[in-house]
């Protein structure tokens, strides 16, 4: 057996050797396209060992959430993308042997103590503390596949999984540099052996399994070509000059319906039009990517094409129902699909009404970030999602941060916080920004240096700003 991520291997042996000792376990993973996967890897794995499970989604694991899991009481609690931003509160529990923690993770380690290092415990497989960024090289998903394949024994092969922890990774947006990196390399590679992925460069535009031609185009806002993004009628002008059928049977046809020669026609041309009206190199270059689809997925359907799939997944977990994208990740079709579709609608429609308002409203200027706030106007649990697609839209600045305010309930709102890879380059980390702004007027907070959240008192929001804003200024000056 080979190890996908060899730097992880001897702690990812330990925590697979303290799963696979339990005679029960309760899994505990975060909601979102990461933490669904995450979940449904570990949820394979224990499985496929014949370890008793049962499953668990938290929004944020606080207290109440470890107190809640330490209730199931089973031997062993396994985290899956959370749990490196609270063992502080998990410690506890562990001690008082609750439960034996094993936590598979991507986040800060972090304490709520100032100035203190983070506490450690014995099964914790975190890509950071073995020189891996947990940002853009693993996710909480591909920490967990790590664990999966270390917890094979006799007649058991759990690369398969390498799909989900693909997808996992492109839900945390790991893939925005052309194509996944490092240790996720790795990953795909092992995927891509045992036939699970594919692997080829293609267009970089979301939505090539399901989505009209013109659509695909018009809607590529990250390209931002002029004439074409956010432009129905000049995606239609640009492709009908195109010596390629648009319709079959009167339907538009999509990206996947071209062949390899007409995919190139249309990247070409889409190539030229964009330096002929200016278009920087690097995003020229940009129209092309590394792109991952499943072998095992149907051609055409959301869930062929990985970014697609976390999409399907942030719209069930985000929303109440990580029960229906658990089924999806797990393999069930039929009547988990149908339902999955159902809420796509609902948060695709969300997510460009959200987008909408903060288009119109536009965004507050503070000395070294920008910020908006929108109460109950957009769920507390897009905020974030909106946040980053906003960085990429018209009157945002892109070489400033963004930090998102939504009302999470009558007490608190949810903070959402998203930079850039060059931010990041410049000394921008927001888990340090979001912990250490929260914990200055009384909430908490953590995540990723490029994307971070917090949580914290209603009326803190002003001097959470002014915190926030002056550690941003000493991070990049
Ligand atoms: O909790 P978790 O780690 O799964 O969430 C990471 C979040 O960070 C996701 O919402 C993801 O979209 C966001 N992210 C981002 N830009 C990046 C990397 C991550 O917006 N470059
Ligand atoms: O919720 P959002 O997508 O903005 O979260 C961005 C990142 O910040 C995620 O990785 C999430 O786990 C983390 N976060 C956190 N503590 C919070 C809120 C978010 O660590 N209170
Ligand atoms: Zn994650």
């Amino acid at each position: 057996m080979s190890d996908p991520v060899p730097a992880m291997a001897d702690r990812a042996d330990a925590c697979a050797e303290r799963v696979l000792a339990a005679d029960s376990v309760v899994l505990a993973s975060h909601i979102d396209a990461d933490g669904l996967t995450s979940g449904a890897i570990a949820a394979t794995a224990l499985e496929r060992a014949g370890i008793p499970f049962e499953t668990t989604f938290e929004k944020q694991l606080d207290a109440d959430a470890i107190e809640r899991i330490a209730a199931t009481d089973h031997e062993v609690a396994l985290f899956t993308d959370f749990g490196s931003g609270q063992l502080d509160e998990i410690l506890p529990h562990h001690r008082a042997g609750a439960f034996d923690a094993v936590v598979a993770d991507h986040h800060q380690p972090a304490t709520a103590e100032e100035g203190a290092e983070p506490p450690e415990i014995e099964h914790h497989l975190n890509p950071l503390l073995f020189g891996i960024d947990g940002a853009s090289e693993l996710s909480g998903a591909g920490a967990t596949y790590v664990l999966a394949r270390a917890m094979e024994r006799e007649g058991v092969d759990n690369r398969d999984l390498a799909a989900l922890a693909v997808v996992g990774a492109v839900g945390d947006m790991q893939d925005t540099d052309g194509g996944l990196l490092g240790a996720n390399e790795g990953i795909v590679a092992e995927g891509v052996d045992a036939g699970a992925i594919e692997e080829v460069t293609d267009i970089s535009l979301y939505g090539r399994q399901t989505r009209p031609l013109p659509k695909l185009l018009e809607y590529a806002s990250e390209l931002r070509i002029p004439g074409i993004s956010g432009d129905e009628e000049g995606a239609i002008r640009f492709l009908s000059e195109l010596d390629i059928d648009l319709k079959v049977d009167g339907d538009w046809r999509r990206w996947v319906d071209l062949s390899f020669e007409e995919r190139q026609t249309v990247a070409s041309a889409l190539m030229q039009h964009a330096i002929s009206r200016g278009v920087p190199p690097e995003r020229v270059n940009g129209v092309t990517t590394t792109t991952y689809t499943l072998s095992a997925e149907e051609v055409g359907t959301e869930l062929r094409d990985v970014s697609e799939f976390s999409t399907v997944l942030n719209a069930t977990a985000r929303y109440e129902r990580a029960d229906v994208g658990l089924a999806v990740c797990l393999g069930y079709r039929g009547e988990a699909l149908e339902e999955a579709r159902t809420l796509l609608r609902t948060h695709r429609r969300n997510l460009s009404e959200g987008l909408e308002w903060v288009k119109t409203e536009g965004v507050e200027q503070a000395d070294n970030l920008q910020w908006f706030d929108a109460g109950t106007r957009i769920r507390e649990t897009i905020v974030g999602i909106i946040a980053g697609m906003a960085l990429g839209a018209e009157g945002v600045r892109r070489d400033q941060p963004i930090v998102a305010f939504a009302q999470e309930n009558d007490e608190e709102l949810k903070v959402s916080a998203r930079g850039s890879g060059f931010l990041v380059r410049d000394g921008l980390d927001l888990s340090v920004v979001m912990s250490e702004a929260a914990a200055a007027v009384g909430g908490g907070g953590g995540g990723h240096d490029v994307a971070a959240g917090a949580t914290i008192p209603r009326e803190k929001r002003d001097a959470f700003v002014e915190e926030a804003d002056r550690i941003v200024g000493d991070q990049v000056d």
